[in-house]
């Protein structure tokens, strides 16, 4: 455990399973206090214990982000109990893939709301937090981080929506990015390619499958892989903004 995130306090969204559980791992081994928020209550609980018992701190916080007063309420609570909002990590998201012309609009819905309305919510909620703790911050600089993707820069056939959502994350966090400055809070997509986590297991077979063929024999990102590129960014210096990193597997095509 070093040091670099001490006195500070991060929020982790999505933080049950994959990208999310390994950033705030990541995050609190660099001595930030971090709040874990997704909706298995079961998963933060076990993810709490696992980072109190390496020393860190961290607080479980059940929300779903496609509901705005859940989210209001959450990101409140974390002020309250660990006392500033110093990082944000905007992660939640999920994946539905298939043909347009035979997609469920259920699918479509369901991505807008976790992977824009999710993203759009904490962002609303967490801003002025960050913004105050810019001012008071040891480091003198605040962090908002959301996980983009490959989608967000090409869009292939069956991810058309996905890459909608992530595309539209970039456009958002260029906006809010220039409106931040001068406020000293950094605003940075980090953009993965395949990772290997449960997001593939949650989409319907033939999708499955499909990603399945479209994957065998690439050795897939971990992602723990991904927490680095966080922790890369919100480690640096306050001179230093690093707002876009895209991580691919190696073997990566598109
Ligand atoms: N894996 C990849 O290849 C890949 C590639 C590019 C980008 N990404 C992006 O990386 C991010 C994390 O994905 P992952 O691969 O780590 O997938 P994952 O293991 O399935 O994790 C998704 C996380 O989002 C949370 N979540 C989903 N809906 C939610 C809701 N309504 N409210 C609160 N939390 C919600 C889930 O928690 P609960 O179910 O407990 O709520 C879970 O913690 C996503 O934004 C994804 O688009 C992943």
């Amino acid at each position: 455990m070093t040091d670099r995130l001490a006195g500070t306090a991060a929020l982790v969204t999505g933080a049950s399973s994959g990208i999310g559980a390994a950033t705030a791992k990541a995050l609190a081994a660099e001595g930030a206090a971090v709040a874990l928020l997704a909706r298995r209550a079961d998963r933060l609980a076990d993810l709490k214990s696992e980072i109190e018992s390496d020393g860190g701190i961290a607080l479980a916080v059940t929300a779903d982000v496609t509901d705005a007063g859940e989210v209001a309420a959450a990101v409140q609570r974390v002020v309250d109990e660990l006392g500033r909002l110093d990082a944000v990590v905007n992660n939640a998201g999920l994946m539905r893939s298939g043909p347009a012309a035979e997609a469920s609009l259920q699918d479509w819905d369901d991505m807008v709301a976790v992977n824009v309305r999710g993203v759009l919510y904490v962002a609303r909620a967490a801003l002025p937090h960050l913004v105050d703790a810019a001012t008071s911050s040891p480091r003198g600089v605040a962090d908002l981080v959301t996980i983009g993707s490959t989608g967000g820069w090409v869009a292939r056939p069956n991810t058309a929506v996905y890459s909608l959502t992530k595309f539209g994350v970039n456009a958002f966090s260029e906006g809010i990015r220039q409106e931040m400055l001068g406020k000293r809070v950094r605003v940075g997509v980090v953009s993965p390619g395949t990772v290997d986590t449960e997001i593939f297991a949650h989409l319907a077979e033939p999708a499955r499958a499909a990603v399945e063929r479209q994957t065998a024999g690439m050795v897939k990102l971990r992602p723990e892989d991904i927490a680095d590129a966080v922790l890369y960014m919100v480690t640096r210096d306050r001179r230093v903004a690093v707002n876009h990193m895209l991580v691919r597997a190696a073997e990566q095509t598109w």
